[in-house]
């Protein structure tokens, strides 16, 4: 007998064998998602594999799509040592789907499993990640991207996902595990020596004079601050965080903190031999995050500017009723915070404080504590200035909503994550009205580990 080669396999099956086996595989009960232990290659092979772990043993973790109202349901099954859970980050679900464990859930056991069910009601660019001792877990690369399609889809040559993640690597390549280092916590965080666009140090994609690519970019990093620009490509800013703007902006430079995205179109304006480059704007200079090398070109003509995408339901706070919170953020190094509580209740002086990992606090309050920040009632308009009074910046991310920064009486483009730099203040309003208990916190996952947690309550 001669040996078939897979694809041949496949091939000579034909519908009678594959047809039957469909219906099971579509059905969604069966469709697990696994945290596990992995090897994959993140550098050059002369350097050989990284030890990591991954969403179904692939970094970043399998590219979830729907369409929009589509209901999504994945059992989470968890091959890792540890406890861990899913936070579907961005999407406006049920409260007993978020994922925060020990919060809206028990943190799903070694071996254990947990069924996600929820209505994606959003179109956008979303990610997913664990929920529980969140800096080691996605510092090991536990991250993938979340897709809902917009049920019409806009006018692209093609939908490419960028999925970046910052790797802190020894020199064989293995992923150091200084996790709970005081200095990095203190400071801006776990910052990596190695960036990856969906696993690969040099992503690449082919592409033609004057296609029209649709990047959606997820930036995973633990604590850094991506600054994105582009290369021979005419871009436009459509979406931030998964929601659309108003309008599209020109694209020229991005600013990404972790956990934000950005939905560009990218016009490729390079010329056929030439190449377009996504880059990362560093002190050190301006690398190539992806690049597009131009084979030949399009036969159509070039595009127009883009019209909005069309909105997702959000509602609009309505700001002369907002109730008004403010949310002070104090502490890390030249912070000069001189105490906290903690929640059990008792203030401790800083030092007592670093003994027990908390160098941040949230009105006054380092780490979670069962004290909301606010108890909201259903449909309530919210309003909180975000006082950043540390010498640092923070990535304010919460849970379950998505808010607008408002200056000037104005309101901005909708967000699930606001950056704040350093001694900066700035005010969000949100209409409450997914009822349950929502995290409000730094999305620097250093931050997030060393107290800056906090966490509203909306009661239906
Ligand atoms: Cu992306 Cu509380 O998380
Ligand atoms: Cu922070």
């Amino acid at each position: 007998m001669k040996p078939v080669t897979r694809r041949k396999f496949i091939a000579s099956t034909g519908a009678g064998l594959l047809l039957p086996a469909l219906p099971r595989l579509a059905c969604a009960q069966d469709i697990a998602i696994e945290a596990k232990a992995a090897a994959v290659q993140l550098v050059p092979p002369e350097y050989g594999k990284t030890d990591v772990w991954a969403y179904d043993g692939s970094v970043p973790g399998t590219s979830l799509r729907l369409r929009q109202g589509e209901r999504l349901r994945r059992t989470f099954i968890n091959q890792l040592d540890q406890p861990s859970t899913i936070h579907w980050h961005g999407i406006r679900l049920e409260n007993a789907m978020d994922g925060a464990a020990g919060f809206t859930q028990e943190a799903v056991p070694p071996g254990g499993r947990f069924l996600y069910d929820f209505i994606a009601k959003d179109a956008g660019t979303y990610w997913y990640h664990p929920h529980r001792n969140t800096l080691e877990q996605v510092s090991r690369g536990l991250a993938g991207p979340l897709i809902v399609e917009e049920t019409e889809a806009p006018d692209v040559d093609d939908d490419l996902t960028l999925l970046i993640q910052d790797w802190r690597l020894d020199p064989d390549a293995q992923i150091v595990s200084d996790f709970a280092n005081l200095h990095d916590m203190a400071h801006a965080g776990r910052i990596g020596n190695h960036l990856t666009v969906n696993g690969d140090q040099a992503w690449v994609r082919t592409a033609q004079t004057g296609q029209r690519l649709r990047l959606r970019i997820i930036n995973t990093a633990s604590d850094r601050i991506l600054r994105l620009g582009g290369e021979g490509l005419a871009g436009y800013v459509m979406a931030l965080d998964g929601m659309p703007l108003r309008q599209p902006e020109a694209f020229r430079e991005i600013v990404l903190a972790p956990a934000q995205r950005a939905d560009i179109f990218a016009d490729i304006a390079a010329q056929p031999g030439e190449t377009a480059h996504l880059t990362s704007i560093e002190r050190q200079g301006t690398f190539s995050l992806a690049a597009f090398p131009v084979k030949g070109s399009t036969a159509k003509i070039a595009r127009s500017a883009p019209g909005p995408l069309p909105p997702n339901p959000v509602a609009t706070p309505r700001l002369e009723e907002a109730r008004k919170l403010e949310l002070v953020m104090e502490g890390g190094a030249m912070g000069q915070m001189a105490s906290a509580r903690m929640a059990d209740g008792k203030t401790r002086s800083m030092r007592e404080l670093i003994d027990q990992g908390m160098i941040w606090a949230l009105n006054g309050t380092a780490g979670m504590t069962d004290q909301p920040l606010a108890d909201l009632g259903l449909g309530e308009n919210v309003r909180v200035r975000l006082v950043n009074r540390t010498a640092w910046p923070h990535a304010m991310h919460l849970h379950g909503h998505h808010f607008q920064e408002i200056s000037d009486g104005t309101l901005g483009p909708l967000r699930d994550t606001i950056l704040m730099m350093p001694r900066e203040e700035r005010e969000i309003g949100f209409v409450a009205d997914n009822p349950g208990r929502w995290m409000f916190h730094c999305h620097m996952l250093s931050h997030q580990a060393a107290g800056m947690m906090s966490w509203v309550n909306v009661t239906s």
